[in-house]
């Protein structure tokens, strides 16, 4: 197994939990003997479980064949005590030819500080040269969760090649190809929340769940409805089939009293355009830490005005269908020099058939 195969096999063993660690991040850890041949591997599964490294390394009996073992983790090994004692003290107990990690954990508690000790103990520590992109972004919503202490948003938009994301009729499901369904389902597992504008709603009256089994009712949904015009219909939406009332987090202006009653979750906001990074402090406060922006068309717009989104993932159908019927998924943008254009950092192509899917960052 070389280093590189290592780390994607890390990566996958840490994908197997998402959807299940929230706040915690998902970790995968890969262990090979002293000549690289595959020991065993592990992952964090679910919120309070052993960590990815002891999971390897429990599930590897012959502890003799560790000797000058290499081992590959996703995220920096712990120093600290939360619901687990810390990793490097099992680590220690092995003489490891090479630890290689995949990225420092955030976590000012650990920060440096598992590798530093590792260091110290004598052992080869490095970080990976492979997947640098891809292991930022499975990181960056729990990095910004932990450096400050705000809820991290993506935007996921759905479009023609020149940018429609919906015909002026409302039409708009499905521009891009059925199989990138799944490309929607699996982002959407790694969210705490759906979130969407208030037109959306009205107009397309959707489920935002995960059509995976057993997690079908895993995400919450926030809605931007300043004025409460869901109110009357949400009792007997689509999004009520998959979910109970209080998942569904209504952010307004509305009078307190009127929306208690109704038995959803009440974000209040004042008056006028909602302040996104403010909401993202009070979506933090209520235990939603990540957020998808799945539309419409003027909430897009609103996120990049306020450059409140940290990244896009953009689905993109190889197709034309023109600024006659269609809406532009930028349209309420207003870009009046091209030195403020908002530029993509780190782009990645993630899939280029039939519908072209990329992401990268945005503020
Ligand atoms: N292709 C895609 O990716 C995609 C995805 C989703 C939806 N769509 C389509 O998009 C269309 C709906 O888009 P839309 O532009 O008409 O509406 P929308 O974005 O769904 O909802 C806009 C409304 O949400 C509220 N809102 C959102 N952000 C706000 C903010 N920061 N501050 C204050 N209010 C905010 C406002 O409500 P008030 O007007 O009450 O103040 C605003 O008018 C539908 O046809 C849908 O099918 C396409």
């Amino acid at each position: 197994v070389t280093d590189k195969e290592a780390m994607d096999l890390a990566l996958k063993e840490a994908k197997k939990a998402k959807g299940f660690v929230s706040p915690n991040p998902c970790v995968g850890c890969v262990i090979l003997d002293k000549n690289k041949k595959f020991l065993s591997s592990g992952f964090y599964a679910h919120y309070g479980a052993i960590h990815a490294e002891i999971m390897a390394l429990n599930k590897l009996k012959n502890k003799k064949l560790l000797n000058q073992a290499h081992l590959f983790v996703t995220l920096e090994p712990c120093v600290h005590f939360g619901q687990n004692p810390p990793c490097v003290e099992s680590l220690e107990k092995y003489s490891w030819g090479s630890i290689t990690y995949g990225i420092e954990d955030p976590n000012p508690q650990v920060s440096g500080r598992g590798i530093k000790y590792l260091k110290a103990k004598g052992f080869l520590v490095k970080k990976t040269d492979f997947f640098k992109l891809e292991l930022k972004r499975f990181y960056e919503a729990f990095a910004l969760n932990i450096k400050e202490k705000r809820s991290f948003f993506a935007l996921k938009t759905a479009s023609s090649l020149d940018s429609v994301a919906t015909l002026n009729h409302g039409e708009s499901q499905w521009i891009t190809e059925a199989s990138s369904k799944n490309i929607s389902h699996n982002l959407r597992l790694s969210f705490d929340a759906i979130l969407i504008g208030v037109e959306s709603f009205l107009h397309d009256n959707p489920r935002l769940n995960i059509r995976k089994e057993g997690l079908e009712k895993k995400n919450k949904v926030v809605l931007l409805d300043p004025l409460g015009r869901s109110l009357p219909l949400l009792s007997k939406s689509r999004l009520l089939t998959v979910r109970s009332l209080k998942d569904i987090y209504v952010v307004s202006s509305c009078r307190e009293e009127k929306l208690k009653k109704s038995g959803i979750s009440f974000i209040s906001v004042p008056k006028g355009e909602i302040n996104l990074k403010a909401l993202s402090y009070k979506l933090y406060e209520q235990k939603i830490y990540s957020v998808l922006v799945e539309g419409g068309i003027k909430t897009f717009s609103y996120f990049l005005k306020q450059k409140a989104s940290s990244r896009l993932y953009q689905i993109i159908n190889p197709s034309f269908l023109g600024g006659y019927r269609g809406r532009y998924w930028t349209e309420n943008l207003n870009v009046g020099n091209l030195k403020d254009k908002i530029r993509l950092k780190s782009l990645e192509i993630l899939k280029t058939s039939p519908d072209l899917f990329l992401t990268g960052i945005l503020s």
